[in-house]
């Protein structure tokens, strides 16, 4: 069945389902802090979608203050009314949406720019997403660091469905079409609840970058040194939500990890 969700419902279920704005907020700060030896304050939340990152941040301290950048009116609209209506007002405007394309964007320095849940493999050539990174690095104060998030493993390149069940909700992650010659990709996100099953509810059209080509890529885009964390395990096994600094990792099926580029 073709998507009945309402706008409501499909950026609930997202959210829930792919997000956790408070785990990445305290993932930058505290790593921030560990390689600077002081907290950051500013942040630019590039790609932002509905800025839930972003509240976030201007939630811990009355000196922080975000930017959100996205170029779809829809998320920034639904972001509006699902996270920045609910900051105290002092918060509030501390939080600012910009309907740019964060390769044109001009906004204050910061301390931190992200760039989270993959948005950048939007970027499919080496030429853009070196730009990008170089407009990234232009945009970070002296102690600046843009922090991204990356998928990979054997298994994130093969045609399967991946599924998680939540409350009253099913995810599924689907890899739709892989090319191993140019690592273009496609995904879907579908859901399933009580009313049945809404497909591509959201679809992405991406390039799946690796890592030593990121690494090399955030060189030349003047970065001067390349941080890259590692999933913790718990005791079956599984990813424990917890990132630390690690560059010779255990080889693992499927794996999401965290770049640090350092100014
Ligand atoms: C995968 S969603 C990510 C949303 C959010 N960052 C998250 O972590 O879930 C990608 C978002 O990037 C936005 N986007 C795509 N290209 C963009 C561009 N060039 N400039 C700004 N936003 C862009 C889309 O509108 C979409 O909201």
């Amino acid at each position: 069945m073709k998507s009945k969700l309402s706008l409501d419902q499909k950026y609930d279920y997202y959210e829930r389902s792919v997000q956790n704005a408070e785990c990445e907020v305290a993932f930058m700060h505290d790593e921030y802090k560990r390689a600077r030896g002081h907290a950051p304050f500013s942040m630019r939340e590039d790609f932002c979608g509905t800025g839930a990152i972003s509240c976030e941040w201007v939630r811990q301290d009355k000196r922080c203050e975000a930017w959100g950048i996205d170029l779809d009116p829809e998320p920034i609209a639904m972001g509006k009314k699902r996270h920045h209506s609910k900051l105290k007002p002092a918060e509030q405007k501390r939080m600012t949406y910009l309907l740019e394309n964060v390769l044109k964007v001009s906004a204050p320095k910061v301390d931190v720019v992200c760039a989270f849940n993959f948005s950048y493999f939007i970027l499919k050539s080496r030429k853009e997403l070196v730009k990008y990174c170089k407009s990234v690095r232009k945009s970070l104060k002296k102690d600046g660091v843009f922090f991204m998030d990356i998928f990979g493993g054997p298994e994130s390149q093969k045609l399967v469905t991946d599924t998680k069940k939540l409350k009253g909700l099913t995810y599924y992650w689907e890899c739709q079409y892989w090319n191993p010659m140019s690592h273009d990709c496609k995904f879907a996100i579908h859901f399933k609840d009580s009313k049945g099953k809404h497909l591509d509810v959201f679809t992405y059209d991406w390039r799946m970058w690796t890592v030593p080509e990121l690494k090399d890529i955030l060189k030349e885009a003047g970065f001067k040194k390349i941080v890259t964390y590692w999933e913790g395990d718990d005791d079956e096994g599984n990813g424990n939500g917890e990132f630390a600094p690690l560059d010779d990792p255990e080889n693992c099926d499927a794996w999401v990890s965290y770049i640090g580029a350092m100014v």
